[in-house]
């Protein structure tokens, strides 16, 4: 069967989501988001929830690699007007469902309005059918990660022990924050257990004296040589590893980002997010 077909079927089969919309970004490239944001993915798609991973890295985008898949079509082709964006919507393991990107596809900001505005109104009735919607983001604070953020109204921010990342990690959260929108931190490749939360209280305490901002800490993903060698196999070390360390904490980390929201949300709130990100960015 046509997988556009399979997929409105299933979005048919759906109730209606919670729409929650979380953008991981970092100072500093090269940290692990992408690894974070598909293996994370898969853990909650193995916890009954619906996911929706969009590749909004559109320098390097390469979800699609991590997963091993093989998009028929990306990003470029829905904004360029080719194809509608649910032929693009490509299905992960275990229903983890991916909206590939474009790789050097210039920034969201950039794009024209009236293709913009197109592929945010797709985007938003797609986000509207799952429980979570997770950005991977490119590095930096650039304006389509910031417009990202200020959409979704959180943002999980990651960082290695890196002094350089830190510090570009403390920059990231501090751009955040003008946009008041509720922070979490991330730490990845820590080397040991100290190591992570000194990492941590690095940042964390710099934001609590310059910012006067409390960073909730989501958790620290250990230094794990499965992450490295299931990305060269192109596949996420949560399924190739599953009870790898790396893999451990990240679930760890998925059970407190769930906690982090109680109760049930408005409907539709994914559609909201779409619509401001489209204001956002025309600004
Ligand atoms: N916990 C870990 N242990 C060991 N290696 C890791 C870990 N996390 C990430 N890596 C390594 O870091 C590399 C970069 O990871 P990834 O591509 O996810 O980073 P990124 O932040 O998305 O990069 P970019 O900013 O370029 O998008 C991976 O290929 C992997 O080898
Ligand atoms: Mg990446």
């Amino acid at each position: 069967m046509d997988q556009a077909v399979r997929l409105r079927e299933l979005a048919g089969r759906r109730r209606a989501g919670r729409g929650r919309v979380v953008v991981v970004a970092s100072g500093k490239g090269g940290v692990g988001k992408t690894n974070i944001v598909v293996n994370l993915g898969l853990i909650l798609v193995r916890q009954e929830q619906r996911v929706l991973i969009f590749d909004a890295d559109l320098g390097l985008a390469n979800v699609d690699i991590l997963l091993g898949l093989v998009p028929r079509a990306n990003l470029q082709e829905v904004i360029n007007g080719r194809r509608a964006l649910e032929e693009i919507v490509t299905q992960g393991p275990h229903g983890l469902l991916l909206v590939p990107g474009a790789s050097g596809l210039q920034e969201l900001a950039d794009l024209d309005p009236l293709a913009r505005n197109r592929l945010l109104d797709e985007l938003a009735a797609l986000a509207a059918g799952v429980d979570l919607t997770l950005v991977d983001c490119g590095a930096g604070i650039s304006r389509t990660v910031l417009s990202f953020a200020a959409a979704a109204g959180e943002g999980v921010v990651v960082a290695t022990p890196e002094p350089t990342s830190i510090t570009d990690a403390y920059g990231l959260i501090k751009a955040l924050q003008r946009l008041q929108i509720s922070v979490s931190l991330l730490v990845n490749r820590a080397t040991s257990p100290a190591e992570g939360r000194e990492t941590a209280a690095r940042i964390q305490g710099a934001c609590h004296r310059f910012l006067q901002l409390e960073v909730p800490l989501l958790g620290v993903i250990p230094e794990d040589h499965r992450v490295g060698q299931a990305v060269r196999c192109q596949q996420p070390f949560s399924e190739l590893y599953p009870r790898c360390p790396a893999a451990r904490a990240l679930a760890e980390a998925a059970v407190r980002l769930l906690g982090q929201e109680g109760g049930e949300l408005p409907p539709g709130r994914g559609q909201g997010f779409w619509q401001r990100l489209g204001r956002l960015l025309g600004r």
